[in-house]
This record gives structure tokens, C-alpha cells and sequence, in this order.
């Protein structure tokens, strides 16, 4: 079996769902549930014994521990994160606690079962720490995509402490022997996406006849992957990844905000035409920018393609028309996810005309 952190995530629960999908082997899933966590997501799996869902911390050693010494993973795949940068600007204390000590507490639990397993499970074990493209900053416009080998210059509170777990990570490998693999992402967009982040705020607040807030001028660039495309790298690097490299995800889809937001609009005015017959582009409204915005963020995905042969599937066209009609059809999962705190967030970041 494999130990999940963060699998009532967004990306994390796709990757349980997609994983018990395509195997039956078992899932021990450890997620804290804080307000990215959602067991809703994860519905499907009631009653599924191939799945045990355990809510703690993944700083909690004697609980991690005991979950290794039980069930005997194979491999530990850490999803477990705070994840949005505009988050990590207000307050940037949970960052450290999960994405740092958490990510220590997490490795030295793991390295203390790891050193005690037989040689041969020893050689097997995997730790998969999933990350972010972030931890490399910002690129000129005209400057070629991230490889593996681009410096480190995380400019966010996230992206830094995203940053201090890879190195932590890498230092576990080379230090302690620790069989890690680490994959550094681009954004991922798909089905289970918490709406505080861009692509789901911009559906549920068109749909809302809310206003559709684009930080600045709205040039900045991403560069998008469908989250099963991610799942599927996960696998794959679990599966072949050579211990102690990084790989870069990435869908070769690099686009401005404004015309993410534009193709969300498109989409929703032929799927779900706005009564008085009016784009929802209309509802755009540029906002004060984010401090210290990333300009640019690009993959180059190319050593995960040439050394493991992965590729993605979607194009970001099928992958955000997927994205859209799975919101349009979901209407109670997000009902449920704009709880209280959700409100309260929305509140401190747009004002209060935004979260009425
Ligand atoms: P998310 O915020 O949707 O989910 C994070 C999950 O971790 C939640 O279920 C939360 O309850 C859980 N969690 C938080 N703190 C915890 C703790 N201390 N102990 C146990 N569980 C805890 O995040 P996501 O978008 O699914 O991202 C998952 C991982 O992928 C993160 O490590 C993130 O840095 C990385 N990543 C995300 C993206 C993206 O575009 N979303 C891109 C690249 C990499
Ligand atoms: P986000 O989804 O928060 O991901 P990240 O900051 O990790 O890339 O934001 C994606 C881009 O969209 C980023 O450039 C910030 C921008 N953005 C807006 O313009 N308006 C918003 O309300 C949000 C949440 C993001």
C-alpha cells in the first residue's frame, strides 16, 4: 500500500480517486482536514476498503509513526501543503508549520521506519514529494522555461516555503540515504479545485453575477495543467523516477490571466447563457495587483518526457471545457465548500461586497 498526505486536497484527492481507479492497491490517506480539505470530495470511496482516511497531522510523529509501523507503505507521496500564495501574504505562520516543520517532521518519521525496513523493501520505499514551479520565481517574458537545473528564487511566502522543503527533501537523500523523488509543478487547473484560486473563483463568480477580480493588469502568465495530467506524472515518477532527481510537470500551456479568465467567460456564455443575454465577460473588473506578483511561470517538461516518456493528455481547450462543465454539474460541492471561513476569506481579500 501507499501513504497519501493531503489526499482531501484538490490535487491529492484526484490523485486517490485516479489511483484506486486504475489499482487496488490500498491507500492510507492523512489529511488534516483544514479548509482546503474536504471529505465531500472523497464520497465515492465510502465503504471502499482499499481506501482508510485518517484525519491528523503530518507533524505528528507518534501518529505518523504508528501509521508506518501498521500498514507498512511502500512509499509515502506528500501532497500535504498550505497552497495559496495570497494566503501565505496575509498570514505566513501555517506555511511554516505544514510546508516546513511539517515536511521535516514528516521525513525524519519516515527516515526513522525507513532505516529499520529489510534491504530489499529498503531499496523499494519511495518518498514523493510533490512541489511547485514557484520555487523558482519569476521569468522575463522573452527567458526560456524552467529546467530542472534553474536556480531557486522563491519570491512568495508560499514558494519559499514550498522552496525549504525541497531542500529538505534533497538534504534527507543525500544525508540520511532517503529514497526520495521530488516533482516540481505548474498550475494545475480540473474537477475539486478550492474557488479561492483563479480558475474556480472566476466560474462560481460568474455564475454568482459576481465580479470577476483580475489582479492588475492581468498579464501575468501561467502555464496550466489538467490535475489528472499531474496524477498521471505522480505515477509515473513513483513508478520509474530515478532516486534523488526532480522532475518538472508541466502542459506546455503557458497563458495570461485575462485571457484564462476570457476562455471561462466563452465557454460559460454558450454553455450557460447569462439571462439578460450579456457575456459574462462583462463582470471582468481589473483589482488592486497582488504584492510581490510573479510575472511569469513556465515548464519545461521535457527531461520527464524524454527520461519516463510521460506526456500530458489534455490540451489546455479539452481540459478547461472538462473543468467548466464538471463546476456546472457539481453545483452542491461548491455549496458546501463556500462554508463560514470561505466567506470570511473572500471578505479580507475583495472586500465585503464580494463575499455578501
Ligand atoms: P490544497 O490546498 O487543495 O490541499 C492541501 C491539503 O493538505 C488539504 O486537504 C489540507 O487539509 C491538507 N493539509 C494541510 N496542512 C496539513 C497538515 N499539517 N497535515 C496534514 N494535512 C494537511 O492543495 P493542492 O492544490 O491540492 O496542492 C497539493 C500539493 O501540490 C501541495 O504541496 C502544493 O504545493 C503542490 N502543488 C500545487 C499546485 C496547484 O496548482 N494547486 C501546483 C504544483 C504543486
Ligand atoms: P492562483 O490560482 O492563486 O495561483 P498562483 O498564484 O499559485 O499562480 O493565481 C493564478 C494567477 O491568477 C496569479 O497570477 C494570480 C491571478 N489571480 C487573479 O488575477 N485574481 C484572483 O482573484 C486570483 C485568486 C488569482
Amino acid at each position: 500500500m501507499i501513504l497519501v498526505t493531503g489526499g482531501a486536497g484538490f490535487i491529492g484527492a484526484n490523485f486517490v480517486l485516479d489511483w484506486l481507479a486504475l489499482h487496488d492497491e490500498p491507500v492510507i490517506n492523512l489529511d488534516k482536514l483544514t479548509y482546503a480539505g474536504n471529505l465531500e470530495t472523497l464520497d465515492s470511496l465510502r465503504g471502499d476498503a482499499r481506501h482508510r482516511f485518517v484525519q491528523g497531522d503530518i507533524g505528528d510523529t507518534a501518529l505518523v509513526a504508528g501509521l508506518l509501523t501498521e500498514h507498512l507503505p511502500r512509499a509515502v507521496v506528500h501532497f500535504a501543503a498550505e497552497s495559496h500564495v495570497d494566503r501565505s501574504i496575509h498570514g505566513a505562520e501555517d506555511f511554516i508549520q505544514t510546508n516546513v516543520v511539517g515536511t521535516f517532521r514528516l521525513l525524519e518519521a519516515v527516515r526513522t521506519h525507513w532505516s529499520r525496513l529489510p534491504d530489499t523493501d529498503k531499496a523499494a520505499f519511495r518518498f514523493l514529494h510533490v512541489s511547485t514551479d514557484e520555487v523558482y520565481g519569476s521569468l522575463a517574458p522573452d527567458a526560456p522555461a524552467f529546467t530542472e537545473k534553474h536556480a531557486y528564487e522563491p519570491n512568495s511566502p508560499y514558494s519559499a516555503s514550498k522552496a525549504a522543503s525541497d531542500h529538505l527533501v534533497r538534504a534527507w537523500h543525500h544525508t540520511h540515504g532517503l529514497p526520495v523523488v521530488t516533482t516540481n509543478c505548474s498550475n494545475n487547473y480540473g474537477p475539486y479545485h478550492f474557488p479561492e484560486k483563479l480558475i474556480p473563483l472566476m466560474i462560481v463568480n460568474a455564475l454568482a453575477g459576481k465580479p470577476l477580480p483580475v489582479y492588475g493588469d492581468g498579464m501575468q502568465v501561467r502555464d496550466w495543467l489538467y490535475v489528472k495530467d499531474h496524477c498521471s506524472a505522480i505515477r509515473r515518477v513513483l513508478e520509474a523516477g530515478a532516486v534523488g532527481e526532480t522532475y518538472n510537470v508541466g502542459g506546455w500551456n503557458e497563458k495570461p490571466n485575462v485571457e484564462i479568465v476570457r476562455t471561462i467567460c466563452a465557454l460559460l456564455d454558450e454553455l450557460r447563457p447569462r439571462a439578460d443575454g450579456a457575456s459574462y465577460a462583462t463582470q471582468i473588473t481589473h483589482v488592486k495587483d497582488r504584492p510581490g506578483h510573479d510575472r511569469r511561470y513556465a515548464i519545461d517538461a521535457r527531461k520527464l518526457e524524454a527520461d519516463l516518456g510521460w506526456k500530458p493528455v489534455e490540451t489546455f481547450e479539452t481540459g478547461i471545457r472538462k473543468t467548466v462543465l464538471w463546476y456546472l454539474d457539481h453545483p452542491e460541492w461548491v455549496a458546501h465548500v463556500q462554508s463560514g471561513e470561505y466567506r470570511q476569506w473572500v471578505k479580507a481579500q475583495y472586500g465585503a461586497a464580494a463575499a455578501a
